[in-house]
């Protein structure tokens, strides 16, 4: 009896050690696994999340509550007047420094019908994407090109009016050439560029 509860006491450690060996081994092959590599669709929406909750927080807790409070206006003349950037001239500044730094992705504004020139298309790729999500604003636009010896993935989001302030200041903006725009139209998108390089 004594030596067949010996042999029970025996066989539970057995059990434990076998337990802990597998997975010792097994936590120790998870950490050896192939290097992550994360699909550039996946990072340019990371990017794209980013870049959204920025605007939309510098737009409503900074832009409307100074304005509301009469502390200072955003004005397109930002720079040379005591005024706020407006929201899209915050992203364009923001995506010019981050291509400053070299880190290789950039972000920028565009649009089929721009305010100014300089947002609109620059490639063949970013007319076709921008037509794109003009009918799918749903889903990005995306695809990979190439200069020189480097590749690149690009993914073009459409760009909603979600409030009347977008529709009434590109309606009235004397530059602007479409002055139809409605609530809820794809006004044009953010153009995010990765290089993919190995
Ligand atoms: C008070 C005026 C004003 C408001 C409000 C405004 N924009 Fe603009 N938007 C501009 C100006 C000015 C530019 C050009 C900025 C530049 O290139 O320096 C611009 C640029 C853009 C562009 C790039 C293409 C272009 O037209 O040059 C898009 C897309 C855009 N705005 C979308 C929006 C959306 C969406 C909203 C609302 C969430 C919005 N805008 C609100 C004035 C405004």
């Amino acid at each position: 009896m004594k030596r067949a509860a010996l042999w029970g006491t025996w066989a539970v450690m057995l059990v434990v050690a076998v337990g802990v060996a597998y997975w010792a081994a097994a936590s120790l092959l998870k950490e050896r696994e192939a290097p992550v590599s994360i699909p550039p669709e996946t990072v340019a929406n990371y990017v794209h999340a980013v870049i959204d909750a920025n605007r939309t927080v510098y737009t409503r807790h900074i832009v409307e509550k100074m304005q509301a409070t009469g502390v200072v206006e955003a004005a397109e003349t930002w720079k040379q007047e005591n005024a706020l950037p407006l929201p899209a001239q915050f992203l364009i500044e923001t995506g010019k420094l981050m291509a400053e730094k070299g880190v290789g992705i950039r972000y920028r504004l565009a649009s089929l019908t721009p305010i100014y020139v300089w947002n609109g298309p620059t490639t063949d790729f970013e007319r076709k994407g921008l037509e794109a999500v003009l009918k799918h604003p749903e889903r990005p636009f995306t695809g990979f090109f190439r200069t020189g010896r480097d590749r690149y993935f690009q993914a073009i989001y459409a760009d909603v009016a979600v409030s009347q302030a977008c529709v009434a200041c590109h309606n009235t903006h004397m530059n602007s050439p479409r002055r139809d725009y409605k609530l809820h139209d794809v006004m044009g998108g953010i153009v995010i560029t990765i290089p993919v390089n190995p």
